[in-house]
């Protein structure tokens, strides 16, 4: 089960993937991506990853250069020669080829890159036990900088934010936006369970629209709950009785400490772990 490389319609081993240095998805971050799940053989989400995928394309005069149904094909083309059921896709598209200069139009041809590769997973403790996050410093991008809706090849302000965490001891960081209100973690969108309703901030908060976020969104208000896209400061985090992260590779995980503070109990909340296991039954059904 050895993961596989797709490039521009030629299917490579890992070791043997090659794309130019004069790149400007490397020169310059220029370029586009998703982190794609695939469950029993079946994209998750398919739909949903190619429209944010074009979105965030549109956004940065990106032209993709191939259309929904071919990246699809290369897609399953790719996990196909993996052998995986489950699996892991990261679908690129750089600038392509161009030369020292930041002029993208230096860049005729686009470059399309789908990486197949088995999930690695979290480890059960995180789900078991939950995760220790901090606020950190690290601001997220305001949207008149670089809008956090593109999913672009530059993640250098995530990562920004992810080494202040890692350095406090903590999994995750929370970003807050430049007002000062809660925008997302390096990788994750974020939840809180306050008084039965399920909130998490609104997109026009600064964050990327997580495909997962929407998901639970949807399983939420079909069982019934009350949820809300509302902006949030740390007080809103320090008081909740639960609090989760949602995105492609963790699902659904457990908060249980923030800035040193505990999160209700301090153990994963129930309507969190009763989420979790609807997202999971939700994905069994839909691999049928
Ligand atoms: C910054 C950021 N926020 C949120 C998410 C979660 O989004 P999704 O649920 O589509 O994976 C991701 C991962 O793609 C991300 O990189």
């Amino acid at each position: 089960m050895a993961p596989k490389v797709y490039i521009d319609g030629k299917l490579y081993e890992k070791g043997e993937a090659r794309i130019s240095v004069y790149d400007h998805g490397l020169l310059y971050g220029d370029g586009v991506f998703e982190g794609i799940r695939v469950y029993g053989g079946r994209i998750f989400r398919c739909a949903e990853h190619l429209d944010r995928l074009f979105a965030s394309a549109r956004a940065i005069t990106l032209e993709v250069p191939m259309d929904r149904q071919a990246l699809q094909d290369a897609m399953h083309q790719t996990l196909a020669a993996t052998g995986l059921r489950d699996a892991y896709i990261r679908l690129l598209v750089t600038r392509g080829e161009g030369n020292l200069g930041l002029d993208p139009h230096a860049c005729p041809t686009p470059s399309v890159i789908i990486i197949a590769d088995s999930i690695a997973l979290y480890p059960q403790e995180h789900y078991e036990k939950g995760l220790e996050l901090v606020t950190v410093s690290t601001v997220r991008t305001p949207a008149n900088v670089l809008n956090p809706r593109i999913k672009s090849l530059n993640y250098l302000n995530n990562i920004l934010a992810k080494i202040e965490c890692l350095q406090a001891g903590a999994h995750e960081a929370i970003m807050l936006n430049q007002e000062g209100f809660v925008a997302e973690c390096t990788g994750d969108n974020i939840f809180i369970l306050k008084d039965g309703r399920l909130v998490t901030p609104p997109v026009n908060a600064g964050i990327l629209e997580g495909i997962t976020r929407q998901v639970v969104m949807e399983l939420a208000r079909g069982a019934g709950m009350e949820v809300l896209e509302r902006n949030m400061t740390q007080f809103d985090l320090y008081v909740a009785d639960e609090c989760f992260l949602t995105g492609t590779a963790a699902e659904i995980a457990p908060v249980v400490r923030i800035d040193s503070r505990s999160i209700g109990d301090g153990r994963p909340g129930a309507v969190t772990k009763k989420l979790l296991q609807m997202f999971r039954d939700y994905i069994a059904a839909s691999v049928g």
